[in-house]
């Protein structure tokens, strides 16, 4: 096995939840629980999971923004949690958010902006310029763009500025948190395609964070599923979209929209979800998902079920298809089920 480039184990994260006159601590909320995973170098790793699964929860921990509850995070092989030097995390490991505003000052020009991780890394000051210049072509933004307000920019070219900047120290590792989700359809194709040639060319590693399932099959070489924060299933992107194993993961994919026949014919035959996705601080026991599940049997209430192998880099947290399996009901594993 080659070295990986980011190796998560074990993470979890629980808020406390306060309130009250004196901001007593009055419960938790488990956002993100046991989440295991690890990258090679060059690959796009697709987190997918509705509102509040705890995508941008790993995100921000990764970057060193929230303290993991436990956990490790190894970087290269070294643990990022104990780096206590802010600057060595963030040259290894940038973010690209869903806003471009955010990382974008107002009062700033774009060169300011690209430039701040520079000189705080006492970069010349002849060389940030030349820096600045060569980041924006490699964004395909014109270099007179450097003296542009943010508000002069439209969201498609923010969003490029942002990833210059994210740029700048060089990372290894750009987390992009919904990237696109702010940009018209066109703009956000035209965004992909970005990443993906300076992912070929610059040889990075992303971590791509989308509730956008066809955004996902095109762009991530694999995918995770997360539910009320924890993984359900893993596996490599055409293999998860062909055959998806957990029903949740079945009933996400049933529900995107297809263009032609031939593609409907090959979505998993999968009852829409039904019901709200629980409050994650009155989280269900067993496996969180089975008082939505079509198909929960005995050990789904009452065990958290482990990874169980599907294929080749494929596993899913599902006792339909761990030791138990045996004991579902018949129809479960009658021949025009799907699972
Ligand atoms: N600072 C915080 N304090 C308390 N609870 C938090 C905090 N940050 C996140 N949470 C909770 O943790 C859970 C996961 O949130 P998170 O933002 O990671 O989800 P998400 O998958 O990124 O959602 P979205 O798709 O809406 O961005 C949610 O229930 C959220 O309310
Ligand atoms: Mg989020």
């Amino acid at each position: 096995m080659s070295a990986a480039l980011i190796e998560v184990a074990g993470l979890s994260k629980a808020f406390a939840i306060r309130g009250g006159l004196f901001g007593a601590v009055r419960g938790a909320v488990q956002a993100v629980e046991d989440v295991s995973f690890r990258l090679d170098p060059g690959e796009v790793f697709g987190l997918a999971g509705e509102s509040g699964s705890g995508k941008s929860t790993i995100a921000r921990m990764i970057l060193g923004l929230v303290k993991p509850t436990s956990g490790a995070i190894l970087v290269e092989g070294r643990d990022f949690l104990a780096e206590r030097d802010g600057r060595k995390r963030s040259d290894a490991v940038q973010m690209v958010f869903q806003n471009p505003g955010s990382s974008l000052n107002p009062r700033r020009s774009i060169g300011q902006s690209i430039a701040v991780p520079l000189e705080a890394r006492r970069v010349a000051r002849a060389e940030v310029r030349r820096r600045v210049a060569a980041l924006l072509e490699q964004v395909q933004l014109p270099a007179s763009f450097a003296e542009r307000y943010p508000y002069e920019l439209s969201g498609g070219q923010k969003q490029r500025a942002a990833i210059a900047r994210a740029l700048a120290v060089e990372p290894k590792l750009i987390v992009l948190d919904e990237p696109t989700s702010a940009l018209d359809v066109s703009v956000q194709a035209k965004i992909i395609e970005l990443l993906e040639e300076l992912r070929a060319r610059l040889g990075l590693t992303y971590i791509f964070i989308s509730h956008d399932l066809s955004l996902m099959r095109s762009f991530a070489s694999r995918v995770g599923v997360l539910y009320l924060g924890r993984l359900i299933e893993t596996g490599p992107t055409q293999a998860l979209f062909e055959a998806p194993a957990h029903p949740y993961t079945r009933s996400l994919i049933a529900a995107v929209p297809v263009v032609s026949e031939a593609e409907e014919r090959m979505k998993p035959r999968e009852p829409l979800i039904e019901g709200e996705i629980p409050n994650p601080a009155d989280r269900p026991r067993g496996c969180a998902f089975h008082p939505r599940c079509a198909h929960a049997f005995a050990p789904c209430p009452v065990e958290n079920p482990r990874p169980a192998p599907i294929g080749p880099g494929h596993s899913a947290n599902c006792h339909l298809w761990g030791p138990r399996a045996s004991d579902a009901p018949a129809y479960k594993n009658a021949e025009e089920t799907p699972l």
